[in-house]
């Protein structure tokens, strides 16, 4: 049977794997849009995120909002979730076999997900997603390619908070990840801006000169638009309805250059 996020999240909040469920208030299972995508990942829960059941809601979570503010984007427009779904207590780094136990967590949660882009926040996801001996101070905001994915690692919010002078580097890797972005998603939007400016525009201003028929000219353009817009749409959308939307946006394409 295909796993489901509803089957993902029952199994994740039964766990018994390791230790860490002894001292739990909650399982911290992640946040955010199943149609992201970029994955954000953390090493694990702290003490707010244990009280509350959700990931990075305490100073280093503002922090992180912010971060996210500053590209554009919102919570709601990505994943959030963390290398270990309980809280290691005394906020300790979580042990090998804690990681071990909880990270078919993460996989099914990625293997739903499908995102593009995956941002470790800090060493230790770092060290696990990217590779074992990431060096955060020199490797933060290089790219890397991993299983399809595009990856990179961030300083982590609370290192932030602790160290001001790492948030210019910081800002910079994330306007790396907000170019990423833009690179990746929506290749056709380009195209269609080519094809309105460079055609439908002139054609609507020159009509009168030339003879062309306004409205077949509006029509062409209604059309673009709309293809423009579903194409975006659906750049993002990682399910079956995805397929559908991409074929009826061909269609309009295919309509737009008869
Ligand atoms: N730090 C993390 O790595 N994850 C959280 O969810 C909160 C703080």
């Amino acid at each position: 049977m295909p796993d489901t996020w509803e089957a993902l999240e029952h199994d994740c909040k039964n766990c018994r794997e390791c230790s860490l469920w002894e001292t739990r208030t909650n399982v911290v299972f992640g946040v955010g849009n199943q149609n992201a995508e970029v994955l954000f990942i953390g090493e694990g829960p702290g003490a707010n995120e244990d009280a509350q059941g959700e990931p990075f809601v305490g100073r280093a979570g503002h922090l992180l909002d912010d971060m996210l503010e500053i590209i554009g984007l919102k919570r709601d427009d990505v994943y959030i979730a963390n290398i270990v779904k309980c809280r290691p207590p005394e906020n300790r780094d979580p042990l090998g076999v804690e990681q071990e136990a909880c990270i078919g967590y993460l996989r099914r949660q990625a293997a739903l997900l499908r995102p593009k882009i995956i941002v470790c926040l800090g060493r230790i996801a770092a060290m696990r997603i990217i590779k074992p001996d990431f060096k955060i101070t020199r490797e933060h905001g290089q790219w890397f390619e991993k299983n399809g994915f595009q990856m990179m690692a961030v300083y982590h919010p609370a290192a932030l908070l602790r160290d001001p002078r790492r948030r210019p580097e910081s800002f910079e890797d994330f306007k790396g990840l907000q170019q990423k972005i833009n690179e990746r998603a929506h290749p056709c939007r380009f195209l269609m801006q080519i094809a309105y400016f460079s055609v439908l525009c002139p054609a609507k201003f020159l009509h009168k000169w030339c003879f062309l028929d306004k409205n077949a000219i509006d029509g062409h353009f209604c059309v673009c638009y709309i293809t423009t817009i579903l194409f975006e749409r659906t750049w993002s959308l990682s399910d079956e309805d995805c397929c559908k939307q991409r074929c009826i946006s061909l269609l309009l394409l295919l309509l737009l250059l008869l």
